[in-house]
């Protein structure tokens, strides 16, 4: 059998330890490796991308973020074409099953694929966004969090010291994950998330109540694509209406760099030697995501992971309210 692994989308730390454990796993069971470069612009195009993987292609990367394979943002797979295209690649390169380590993006071009394709699909999800349907983590997600953190902790000193109102913007695309997790992480006053409507007026009565009960220092960490606005939009409303003067820091994609945490490197190692099991163990008749659910490697079918989309729990956007009282 030979596997076909790739990475695409918005890259996120811990890729390269899956991309690692896939290669390392499928040699270790005879099965040849193809790495597909940038993602499904590799196979997409006019002539594959493709290059063979052996152990050494693999060797000393665990502890680095990015992705050896490259990653890309790919619009012919809007196209029946370039699937079309995609398909015929694959077969070119000889591959029967093909792993990708990818957000919600990745997952909806590989269900797109399957018209075209009668191969294997497996999607390990990795994503900074926590937005994937079948599994509970995704890989990335642990070391952008602690990435976030870092500022807020960062942001919190100086904000302390002037008494100053904080907007902290977090990616997340359309999931409040990032945002929740790195808010409640981090002891912030407020977080908006795209999850549940912002009403700005409120956030502003509740901000100056704040600081006449003697809080000087608020921190507000703002998911990106909220419907209130951005970051900087929000706060332009604040001072505005409301007289606040508040500082704005975008996070942006130092969220997306740097080394992934010993839980990413872990999960993604996990996922890695996992979805080369499955890939045998079904004979490459596979279209599923691999993730965990309360730390059980499990499979979902691709479709139903598909369905269930992104997921954040509700209720712990309300634990930041809480706790700020
Ligand atoms: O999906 C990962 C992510 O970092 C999102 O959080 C963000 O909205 C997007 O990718 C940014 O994409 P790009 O790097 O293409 O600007």
């Amino acid at each position: 059998m030979r596997l076909g692994v790739m990475t695409s989308g918005g890259d996120s730390p811990g890729m390269n330890a899956a991309i690692r454990a896939v290669v390392r796993t499928a040699i270790h069971q005879d099965m040849g490796v193809v790495g597909i470069m940038r993602g499904f612009l590799g196979i997409a195009c006019d002539a594959p991308d493709v290059k063979d993987l052996d152990t050494d292609s693999v060797s000393n990367i665990l502890q680095r973020g990015g992705t050896i394979l490259k990653s890309g943002r790919c619009p012919e797979m809007l196209t029946e074409e370039g699937r079309e295209r995609a398909a015929a690649h694959l077969r070119e390169a000889g591959v029967d099953v093909l792993l990708a380590i990818g957000g919600n993006g990745t997952m909806q071009g590989l269900q797109a694929l399957l018209n075209h394709w009668n191969g294997g699909l497996i999607l390990l999800p990795g994503t900074i966004d926590n937005d994937c349907g079948g599994t509970d983590y995704t890989i990335g997600y642990d070391t952008a969090l602690n990435t976030a953190l870092d500022s807020i902790d960062r942001i919190r000193d100086t904000a302390e010291a002037f008494d100053r109102v904080f907007l902290v913007e977090v990616m997340g695309r359309h999931c409040g994950a990032l945002a929740v997790g790195a808010a409640i992480a981090g002891g912030a006053e407020e977080v908006i998330i795209p999850e549940t409507p912002t009403d700005l007026e409120a956030l502003a009565r509740r901000l100056i109540e704040g600081q006449k009960l003697g809080r000087g220092t608020s921190i507000v960490v703002v998911s990106e694509h909220d419907d209130a606005g951005n970051a900087p939009e929000i706060a332009g409303w604040l001072g505005e209406n409301y007289s606040i003067d508040t500082r704005v820091c975008v996070l942006g994609h130092t969220q997306r760099g740097g080394r992934p945490t010993a839980d990413d490197r872990i999960l993604a190692s996990r996922l890695g030697v996992y979805a080369v099991r499955l890939a045998q163990e079904t004979q490459g008749r596979v279209a599923a995501v691999v993730g965990v659910r309360s730390d059980k490697v499990v499979t979902t079918p691709l479709a139903e992971a598909v369905k269930e989309g992104g997921h954040l729990d509700p209720g712990l956007a309300d634990l930041v309210a809480e706790l700020s009282r």
